[in-house]
């Protein structure tokens, strides 16, 4: 009775191991062998099932890797693209050049990759993608200059961290050699912009690619807090199966 009600007071007081336990229970691959999702327009694919495929199993995580990888190169490559011709920086000239470059390669790997896995693509960047679009092209000079520097750079933050959960954990060899080299890609771009000398420490951080709040680390404050509820609960859970325990109830005799 302990445990279990301890486990449940864990899971409500992080989020995030509610997620993992959820995934680790794993629904049955329902898709398994048919290479059909349901794509979130924001969020890829919800599907937690992986799906048979001749290279091994392909996972939730590896599908959302190369729609995320296709979402960026929809909107960084044409950006960077527009940025290489708008921009009077030497510096941002030359990164946004090859940029625009490097997202037309990572496109074309990136479909060879699905032709062999069956994945659908999203077609157009997400809303918060064409925001940024948006914000960038919108600005003129140095302006242009460091929101494409920042946001860019922000943006390749979240990116870096799926590629790295995939190169990882995947057991798809197609996604283990995709993997490898959208790291290569990723990061270069990471220095690259970095290089630009136009990059603030609060663009270092990974940011989020669905437009929620970023995700901050509790506060130590916060932290205390939860470990004190969590001790309470233990406790009087533990105190209420003593009681339990100590109850007799009366006999149909008496
Ligand atoms: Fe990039």
């Amino acid at each position: 009775m302990l445990l279990p009600l301890s486990a449940v007071l864990l899971l409500l007081l992080f989020p995030a191991a509610s997620v993992a336990a959820g995934q680790e229970k794993g629904a049955a691959p329902e898709r398994a062998g048919q290479p059909a999702v349901d794509f979130d327009p924001v969020r890829g694919d919800d599907n937690t099932a992986d799906w048979d495929t001749p290279w091994g199993p392909l996972s939730q995580y590896d599908r959302n890797l190369l729609i995320n990888v296709r979402w960026a190169n929809l909107w960084e490559g044409p950006t960077s693209e527009q940025m290489a011709q708008r921009s009077t920086n030497p510096k941002v000239k030359a990164v946004a050049e090859q940029l625009s470059k490097e997202h037309h390669v990572l496109d074309v790997m990136v479909a060879e990759t699905v032709a062999k896995l069956g994945v659908p693509l999203p077609d157009s960047p997400t809303p918060l993608q064409q925001s940024w679009i948006d914000e960038i092209l919108g600005k003129s000079g140095s302006a242009a200059d460091d929101a494409w520097s920042n946001i860019t750079r922000e943006a390749h933050g979240s990116i870096f961290m799926s590629i790295a959960q995939v190169r990882t954990a995947t057991q798809n060899d197609l996604m283990r050699e995709f993997a490898q080299i959208a790291n290569e890609y990723v990061l270069r771009h990471m220095t690259l912009l970095e290089s630009t000398g136009l990059v603030r420490a609060s663009s270092l951080y990974v940011g989020s690619t669905d437009g929620a709040p970023h995700q901050i680390m509790p506060s130590w404050r916060e932290l205390v807090l939860g470990i004190a509820l969590a001790c309470l609960v233990v406790v009087l859970t533990f105190l209420a199966v003593r009681m339990g325990a100590r109850y007799e109830p009366r006999t149909a005799a008496e």
